[in-house]
């Protein structure tokens, strides 16, 4: 007996290969894939299905505060909900609140996810508050911790920075060596959006889309990007929702600069329409997130940024509120005005299926683009590659069985997240996680959680070189 599991006769799919082969796995590593491997102590049949990394989610917010309304999801349920999509890490944010170290936030952070967690898991932070022992200190000792990467906003009132703050934020993670992902919305440009809205009495939820347009994406986004030239620091533009801020990545990336582009499910499967509701009691509210859902000629730009290598990663943005709670979408505040609707949706869950359906089924993007977008970038970008994001000797076995021919209806009872809805309800999705293998073990099978809290470790990640 040479294997404690072998996966036997898959399709195995890298970013790179597809082969028929056997997966040899022993004390949660890959030991061995090749033909005919010895047999293991458990073997699973995998001769219709296709063998993948397990899906790497870079963009998750769970436990967070915000702004006053309740995150449906912490740590348990959310990490449950990414294994039951054929995930097997996670990358959420330790947020700083104004005031507060960085340090300290993300302990506490850290706390939270200690023993909860169904899925291996790493940390970004959330930059709010850069105070002179933040720049100086704190984030130069934390980035040598291994937290390399970090999120800036230019909009939300209790997170966005000014440009001088983003550019003292820029130089410091340029000098130790960060990667900053950047939220692209122009906060003034909304202000007086949301302003001149409520006043004419537009306060539904849909005016959430009319607020924020798409040339408010794009100024900010180029307005990073310049930041970036100037400070010489790598970003990645994240959840870029359509063709004039996608355009700003490309024309950046022919420049030469080191931007980075992020997409995610929302922006190739909703549309501003979907916010459409006469009042707080329709069903508009589910679909508030920002960068807003646009339109259809603008999922054809999000592919035409898939397609030609524009957008390294595929995330799920997943921020999920309850939308029936007083706490969540429907709050007493988020009945008033658009402004008040806490902005995010869920997607743990649904973000393999619906890019599997949409890019490989419909022929957009190979199924080794598709590994790409949804694992082996996401451990390459955020320093978890080479021991995540591929299928070789060495790295943590960490799997996903897919059936491609599988036919589901996204539907709110199958899932299992916090929320009690999902933007995705009726989606008819071809291709389906079977199984989900966390460092060897099952934790996922067939709808069922295999898994408990505390499977999940914390990845520490290597310093920058
Ligand atoms: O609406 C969204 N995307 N909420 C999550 C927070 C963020 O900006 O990523
Ligand atoms: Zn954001
Ligand atoms: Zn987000």
């Amino acid at each position: 007996m040479t294997y404690d599991l072998v996966i036997r006769g898959g399709t195995v799919v890298t970013a790179a290969d597809t082969v028929r082969a056997d997966v040899g796995i022993s004390g949660g590593i890959i030991r061995a894939v090749g033909l005919d491997l010895d047999r293991g102590a458990k073997e699973i049949d995998a001769s219709s299905l296709l063998v993948m990394p397990g899906g790497i989610d870079s963009h998750v917010h769970l436990a967070q505060p915000f702004n006053g309304a309740k995150m449906a999801d912490g740590f348990e349920s959310g990490t449950r909900s990414a294994i039951a999509g054929g995930n097997t890490t996670v990358m959420p944010f330790a947020t700083q609140p104004r005031g507060a170290g960085l340090r300290v936030s993300v302990e506490e952070y850290k706390a939270l996810a200690d023993g909860a967690c169904y899925a291996d898991h790493a940390f970004h932070m959330i930059v709010s508050d850069p105070t002179p022992s933040v720049l100086g200190q704190e984030l130069p000792s934390l980035v040598a911790d291994g937290y390399t990467s970090f999120k800036v906003f230019m909009t939300y009132d209790d997170l966005v920075l000014s440009d001088r703050q983003l550019l003292e934020v820029f130089e410091c993670a340029r000098s130790c060596g960060a990667l900053v992902m950047v939220h692209c919305e122009g906060y003034d440009a909304i202000r007086f959006m949301t302003d001149r809205l409520e006043r004419a009495g537009r306060t539904a939820p849909y005016y959430h889309a009319v607020s924020r347009p798409e040339s408010v994406e794009r100024e900010a986004t180029h307005r990073a990007i310049s930041h970036a030239e100037l400070t010489d620091v790598p970003i990645m533009i994240v959840h870029v929702s359509g063709r004039e801020p996608m355009e700003q990545i490309r024309w950046a990336q022919l420049k030469g600069l080191k931007v980075y582009g992020e997409t995610c499910p929302q922006y190739i499967a909703l549309t501003a329409d979907d916010l459409r509701g006469l009042n707080m009691d329709e069903t508009g509210g589910k679909y508030v997130c920002s960068p807003p859902p646009r339109d259809h000629a603008s999922w054809e730009a999000i592919w035409e940024g898939i397609r030609t290598g524009v957008f390294q990663v595929f995330s799920s943005d997943h921020c999920p509120f309850r939308y029936d709670d007083v706490e969540g979408k429907l709050r007493p505040q988020g009945r008033t005005s658009f402004r008040w609707v806490p902005n995010g949706i869920p997607g743990i869950e649904t973000r393999l299926p619906i890019l599997y359906s949409k890019g490989v089924v419909e022929g957009r993007i190979t199924v080794n683009e598709f590994v790409a977008l949804t694992s082996t970038n996401h451990a390459k970008m955020y320093g978890l590659y080479p021991r995540k994001g591929s299928i070789a000797p060495g790295f943590d076995a960490d799997l996903v069985l897919w059936d491609p021919q599988r036919k589901e209806t996204i539907r709110q009872e199958i899932l299992h997240h916090g929320a009690d809805y999902t933007p995705y309800e009726g989606l008819a999705v071809t291709g389906w996680p079977v199984m989900t293998i966390l460092r060897g073990k099952p934790v996922f099978e067939e709808g069922r959680i295999l898994g408990e809290p505390g499977d999940g470790q914390f990845l520490k990640r290597p310093p920058p070189r």
